[in-house]
């Protein structure tokens, strides 16, 4: 499915900012101005089917309100969502792609309410009409999909499993109704560096297998790894939208919006100020190990061939 921003602007306020707008009375105040009245501005760009987007900002930038227009969610106060050509303004429209988009929010495991580890994982299928016979089936997919073993959990409380586990059993929750977008926000925040990774792998195997992924995230380091496209929003509107390389190449320009580099990216930086020659377009450890060391190897086969002479 491609899903296609048109000129988005969205306000909290409804109308009242539109008004504002209208009569040109008051110019929109971004950031932490306590009466910013546009959470998005203008926002225009498609999320292409397959595609692996991840979504920076700062903090207020709108990445949350940005992906709650991904299911319909929320509706833009100006512009239009389509997917595949559809605005989801259409009620019908909207309930049918809510289907196909899984939206995990923040800390999903605080959405937790059932009194199994079943029923909770069911809700979602069973809200969308699968027929009950098809249910444990998806339960049990979908559990085993985040690594996690159905007949031990099935009967258990979500809220007596540790916060990895909450946190996945929230996450077969959205993919018990087999969506083909997952919409992630800051998926693998609060968890420690082993569950961090592991978390990572598992969505990035999701992307391989075919499923469309948005992931915010403030880790410009995984944005790097994983994304095929980063989209960087500041103050509501899109600050930048292309490839790791193309997004990374302006350090000072990321800066100026409160983003840091990957880092290696901003050590490579480093290595070239001092004088070390390191090639550009990299952004993960191993690339970086790569680059240094065919530097090295570069600065060796010269320095023995002026030996030679
Ligand atoms: N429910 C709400 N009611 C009113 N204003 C809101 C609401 N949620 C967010 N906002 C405002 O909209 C703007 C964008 O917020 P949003 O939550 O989308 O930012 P974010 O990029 O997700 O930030 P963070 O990185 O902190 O999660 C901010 O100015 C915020 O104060
Ligand atoms: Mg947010």
């Amino acid at each position: 499915m491609r899903l296609e921003f048109e000129d988005v602007s969205y306000s909290y306020e409804g109308g009242e900012a539109k008004k504002k707008k209208r009569s040109g009375a008051k110019k929109a105040q971004w950031g932490n101005a306590p009466d910013a009245p546009w959470a998005l501005r203008h926002v225009s760009f498609t999320v292409e089917p397959g595609e692996f987007l991840g979504i920076a900002g700062h903090t207020g930038s709108g990445k949350s309100t940005l992906i709650q227009h991904m299911n319909g969610l929320i509706h833009p106060t100006e512009g239009r969502v389509l997917a595949d050509g559809e605005s989801l303004a259409s009620k019908e429209v909207a309930r049918r792609v809510r289907g196909r988009v899984g939206l995990v929010f923040q800390y999903p495991e605080t959405q937790l309410f059932a009194a199994t580890v079943f029923d909770d994982v069911a809700f979602g299928p069973r809200n969308m009409g699968v027929p009950e016979a098809q249910i444990e089936q998806r339960v049990r997919e979908a559990l085993e999909r985040v690594g996690l073993c159905f007949e031990q959990l099935k009967g258990r409380s979500p809220f007596s499993l540790s916060g990895g586990q909450q946190r996945r059993v929230a996450f077969a929750g959205v993919l018990a109704m087999n969506p083909e977008m997952l919409v992630l926000d800051e998926p693998a925040a609060g968890l420690d560096p082993k569950a961090r990774e592991d978390f990572l792998n598992m969505i990035s195997g999701f992307h391989a297998q075919g499923t469309t992924v948005v992931m915010v995230s403030h880790s410009m380091d995984d944005l790097a790894a994983r994304c095929s496209r980063v989209l960087v929003l500041s103050e509501g509107e899109v600050f930048a939208l292309g490839t790791p390389a193309e997004v990374f190449a302006d350090g000072e320009r990321l800066r100026s919006v409160g983003l840091g580099l990957p880092a290696p990216v901003a050590f490579a930086g480093q290595l070239r100020q001092a004088g070390f020659p390191l090639e550009a377009g990299f952004f993960t450890e191993e690339q970086l190990a790569d680059a240094i060391a065919r530097a090295l190897g570069r600065a060796v086969a010269a320095r023995e061939g002026a030996d030679r002479r």
